[in-house]
């Protein structure tokens, strides 16, 4: 498990399935989260999904849930990718919690996906993507420091329309310059708990 300030990332159990199939079959949350919002999952899709994740060594799949209550607000996704030597880590997220958008949380979320890619699983760089009307992930993901790149014009049809799907990243050397302010605005009080932790090891 790890811990962020008041969320918590844990992995998916089978019990968590239930929360899941009303989280994946909402239409708004994954019309903002994957821009297939009709691409409704019974249950028997979301165990053979979860079957799947059990098996992918690559994908780690959390529920991210408040440390306090063991609410599960909505979950998380590092895919660990090597492609041309270089270590990617491909992030995701949603809050399927609906009415805590807005709250802080996403860019709180993102912080963690990224300590998480470069402190702990030492990726060269982290990727996202997100659907051009999505402007909250866009800010979530920009004040965290990554930038946008190219755009898959006209790639995604939503609503009856069709949108670009875009591409941001983050490397390496950008995110250290800038973690430390990152961790203060988001951890505020947590931070000396949080450094202790996971910035030193006992003894060494
Ligand atoms: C995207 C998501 C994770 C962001 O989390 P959140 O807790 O709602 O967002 P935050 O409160 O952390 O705000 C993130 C940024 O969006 C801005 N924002 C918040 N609500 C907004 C709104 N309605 N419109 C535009 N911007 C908004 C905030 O000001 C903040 O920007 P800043 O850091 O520059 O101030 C969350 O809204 C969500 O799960 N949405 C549905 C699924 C989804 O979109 N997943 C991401 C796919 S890439």
């Amino acid at each position: 498990m790890f811990e962020f300030g008041n969320v918590r990332f844990r992995p998916v159990e089978k019990e968590d399935l239930k929360q899941l199939h009303e989280w994946e079959n909402d239409f708004e949350v994954i019309m903002y989260s994957r821009s297939r919002p009709m691409n409704f999952l019974n249950m028997a899709q979301l165990e053979k999904q979860y079957e799947d994740w059990v098996k992918e060594e690559r994908e780690l799949h959390f529920i991210v849930e408040l440390v306090d209550s063991k609410e599960a607000i909505g979950i998380a996704r590092i895919e660990k990718q090597d492609w041309a030597n270089v270590k990617t880590a491909s992030v995701g997220t949603y809050i399927g919690k609906k009415e805590l958008w807005g709250k802080g949380l996403g860019r709180q979320i993102t912080v963690a996906l990224l300590e998480m890619s470069f402190h702990q699983l030492n990726a060269d760089r982290c990727e996202a993507w997100s659907v051009e009307f999505n402007v909250r992930a866009h800010k979530a993901l920009e004040s965290c420091g990554f930038k946008k790149g190219g755009a898959m014009r006209q790639a995604i049809f939503v609503n009856g329309q069709k949108w670009d799907g875009f591409h941001f990243d983050i490397l390496r050397d950008e995110y250290l310059s800038m973690r430390m302010d990152l961790l203060k605005q988001t951890l505020k009080d947590d931070l000396e708990g949080y450094l202790k932790k996971h910035c030193t090891i006992e003894g060494h």
